[in-house]
């Protein structure tokens, strides 16, 4: 996934954190757009995060997390989204897209799943809906399918 996000020039941002012992996680940050009534803007998409399960819950993944938002501003972009853990995200800063406006790529996302940090380039206008370059559908690779999809509804949507 991660050569073909290359091949196609859509990786902008990969952070590794390591120390003598190697590498114990990785972020990486992507192109997307926000489909805005205006025009395309460019947004940022991250993903993937992931910690060595050897090091995971030592604030690996929450360091890697604040420097590719730190990087997602620096490189000039209104907003950064993904998908995952609404308890994990929340706690960091992390909104729910709905909340500013914004429509999920898919409805295989559970609301609560879509989360997003707006950044300094933000502006009111930027609101519709968040759309991932044919990558990701080549690789089928948004949210979640049944019956994983019902489940993970159930538990962070519940009613
Ligand atoms: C989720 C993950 C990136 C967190 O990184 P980390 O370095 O372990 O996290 P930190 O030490 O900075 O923070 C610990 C927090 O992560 C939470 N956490 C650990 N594993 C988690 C998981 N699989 N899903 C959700 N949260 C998780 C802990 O409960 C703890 O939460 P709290 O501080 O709110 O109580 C890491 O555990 C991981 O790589 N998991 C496997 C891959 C994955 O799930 N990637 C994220 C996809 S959304």
């Amino acid at each position: 996934m991660l050569a073909l996000l290359r091949s196609f020039e859509d990786l902008r941002v990969e952070l590794l954190a390591e120390d003598e012992d190697g590498v114990h996680g990785y972020v990486a940050l992507s192109r997307a757009w926000l489909d805005a009534r205006e025009r395309l803007v460019d947004v940022l998409v991250l993903s993937p995060l992931g910690v060595r399960p050897e090091r995971q819950g030592t604030g690996i993944g929450t360091a890697l997390l604040a420097a590719a938002v730190e990087a997602a501003a620096e490189d000039g972009a209104p907003l950064v989204f993904l998908e995952g853990s609404p308890d994990f995200y929340a706690a960091r800063g992390w909104d729910a897209a709905s909340e500013h406006g914004l429509d999920r790529p898919s409805v295989r996302i559970p609301d609560q799943a879509c989360r997003v940090v707006l950044l300094p380039a933000h502006e009111p206008w930027m609101t519709g809906r968040l759309v991932y370059p044919d990558v990701w559908w080549r690789r089928d690779l948004v949210g979640l399918r049944d019956p994983d999809l019902a489940a993970v509804e159930a538990a962070v949507d519940p009613g």
